[in-house]
Order: C-alpha cells, then sequence, then structure tokens
C-alpha cells in the first residue's frame, strides 16, 4: 500500500478548510496513516435532510438499530430506549409540533432516542433494593449512553447509505412528545433521528479546526479568537450565510461580513428550552 494518503489529506481539507493541524510534521500532510472505510464515512459525514422517495426494509433499520444499542453504555447499566414511531397518524401529530421542519414527516423512518432511567429503578424495586443513585450525575450518565446510540445509528445508516438528521427540537416539545409516546416516569425522549436514502449529496459542514478544539495536557485560549477568526473566514469563502438568513436583525442589526461565529452569538442571546430542567425533574430524575 502506497505510504501516502492523498485522501485522507483531502478528508481533512474537507473537514476542517485547512491542513493546518499542530499535530502534523511541517508537510502538513499525512504520510503515515491511511484512510479506510470507516475513518472515510466518519470524515465524511454529513446530514441530510432530504430524501428519496424509497422505502427502508426492516432489515435495513433492524441493522441500525442492533449498532444504535451496541454502542458503549455507563457501567453496563444502558438507560437508553429506542422508540420507532411507525403509526403515520402518530408521525403526523409529532412532525405538526415543528412545522419548520418538513424533513421529520418526510423522512421514510423517524425514531426517537430515550434516555430511560425507568427500567433500572423498576430492577431495583422488583428486588426490594432501595434505588438512591438518583442525581445529576446519573442523568448524565443516561444521556451519554443515548447520545452514543445516535451516533452509532448515524454510523450505521451512512454506511448503508442512507442519510440522517438528528432532531433535537422535540425537545421543544418534551411534555407534548412524553405523552404521545406514552413515556413512564424518568424517561426522557433526547432527540429524534430521521433517516432515508439521501436525494442530494449534501455537503461537509466545515468544523472548527483541532486548533481550538483540541488541547495538550492544558486547556490553552492563546490562539482561539485569532483561529475562530480564520474558521470564520474560511467557511464564509465555502460557503457564506445569506443576508436573509442573518439572525435577530432587528436587534443586531444586518452586518456586511456575517460569519459563524456572529451567527452563534446571536443564537445564543436568547434562551432556548428553559423548561427542560422542570420536565426532566417531573419525571421523576432528581438532577441534585
Ligand atoms: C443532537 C443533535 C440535534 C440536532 N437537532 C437538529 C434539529 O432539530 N433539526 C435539524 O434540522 N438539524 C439538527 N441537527 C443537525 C445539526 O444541525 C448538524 O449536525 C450541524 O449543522 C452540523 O452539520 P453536519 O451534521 O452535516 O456536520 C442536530 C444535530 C445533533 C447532533
Amino acid at each position: 500500500m502506497s505510504k501516502t494518503t492523498p485522501d485522507l489529506n483531502s478528508l481533512w481539507q474537507a473537514r476542517f478548510g485547512t491542513l493546518t493541524n499542530t499535530r502534523l510534521p511541517t508537510s502538513n500532510t499525512f504520510t503515515e496513516v491511511t484512510s479506510n472505510q470507516t475513518i472515510e464515512l466518519l470524515l465524511r459525514h454529513r446530514t441530510q435532510r432530504t430524501y428519496l422517495d424509497k422505502a427502508i426494509s426492516s432489515e435495513t433499520l433492524d441493522t441500525i438499530l442492533a449498532c444504535a444499542l451496541s454502542a458503549p453504555s455507563k457501567s453496563d447499566l444502558q438507560q437508553i430506549s429506542i422508540m420507532v414511531i411507525e403509526e403515520p397518524a402518530l408521525r403526523k401529530e409529532i412532525a405538526g409540533l415543528i412545522p419548520s421542519m418538513p424533513w421529520i414527516e418526510k423522512a421514510p423512518a423517524f425514531l426517537i432516542f430515550l434516555a430511560d432511567g425507568h427500567r433500572i429503578e423498576r430492577i431495583c424495586a422488583s428486588r426490594g433494593i432501595p434505588f438512591a443513585n438518583d442525581n445529576l450525575d446519573n442523568f448524565i450518565a443516561a444521556t451519554s449512553d443515548t447520545s452514543l446510540a445516535l451516533q452509532n445509528a448515524i454510523t450505521a445508516a451512512e454506511a448503508m447509505g442512507l442519510g440522517t438528521c438528528p432532531i433535537s427540537v422535540i425537545r421543544d416539545h418534551m411534555a407534548m412528545v412524553a405523552d404521545l409516546l406514552r413515556l413512564p416516569q424518568r424517561v426522557v425522549p433526547i432527540a429524534g433521528l430521521c433517516l432515508g436514502y439521501p436525494a442530494r449529496t449534501g455537503f461537509v459542514s466545515m468544523r472548527l479546526p483541532p486548533a481550538v478544539t483540541v488541547h495538550k495536557n492544558h486547556y490553552d485560549l492563546s490562539q482561539v479568537d485569532k483561529e475562530i477568526d480564520s474558521y470564520d473566514k474560511r467557511r464564509d469563502e465555502r460557503f457564506s450565510i445569506p443576508t436573509e438568513a442573518q439572525k435577530y436583525t432587528r436587534k443586531y442589526g444586518v452586518t456586511e461580513f456575517y460569519g459563524w461565529s456572529e451567527d452563534k452569538a446571536r443564537q445564543m442571546s436568547k434562551e432556548e428550552r428553559g423548561q427542560v430542567g422542570e420536565f426532566v425533574r417531573k419525571t421523576g430524575f432528581s438532577l441534585r
């Protein structure tokens, strides 16, 4: 096998928009590590929101579910459940809560990933053993398991030629979704997942460079502002955010250069889902 791996270099370039990587030698190219199907799949990841009118076979879906459930689990507690939304009327009702995202109704399949603290509490109760491990850390454990399962589902789906779109916006309507799904106590909807064969090629969404997001031994802020600035410019060169997509222009105006960081700062100027903590506590997680 050739020692040079232009493939990995181009995949890296597509993901970060630059080959600058503090871990590479000065040549800034990969010479030792070769790409493989898994690495390529992960580096090529892209969210897909439009799908062909092509059904997903039950074997394909079952394989995706099995892969999701193969994700690691904190202490093997397996605090995760996945809801497969099969009834068209139920899907319509959930999608109707989020009209701004028509892909929820149109996707050939729709799943909801649930942080599930119910089962383990039930196991304790059935043995007459006190359930005392109820704090914020245990909720983090359940949501981490759920996120890992979600990622495995995404990777498995992409490996079989499907595209996906996670849906956190279901958390805008947590109580309603929990009601529609008849969730028991201590089961919290974390994210939906649209699945389907992609109708478009899509594009790789450029990430912040490792110079910002990877630290060595101690958290390092020295390059952050400069690196974010050049990331904004790199990203804008590849895909500039249209003027009409600028957020909250009444408050912040229309700016000539509107990069990723301006967009995210404006997004974070408004609280989202302030009701989630209260809802999660109501389900029974103490979060203390
Ligand atoms: C947990 C999670 C929730 C998300 N929720 C939504 C959502 O509600 N609607 C949507 O259209 N995209 C959603 N996304 C997709 C992100 O917008 C997308 O991952 C991000 O823009 C980066 O693009 P990429 O996945 O193509 O790299 C979500 C992604 C994650 C990981």
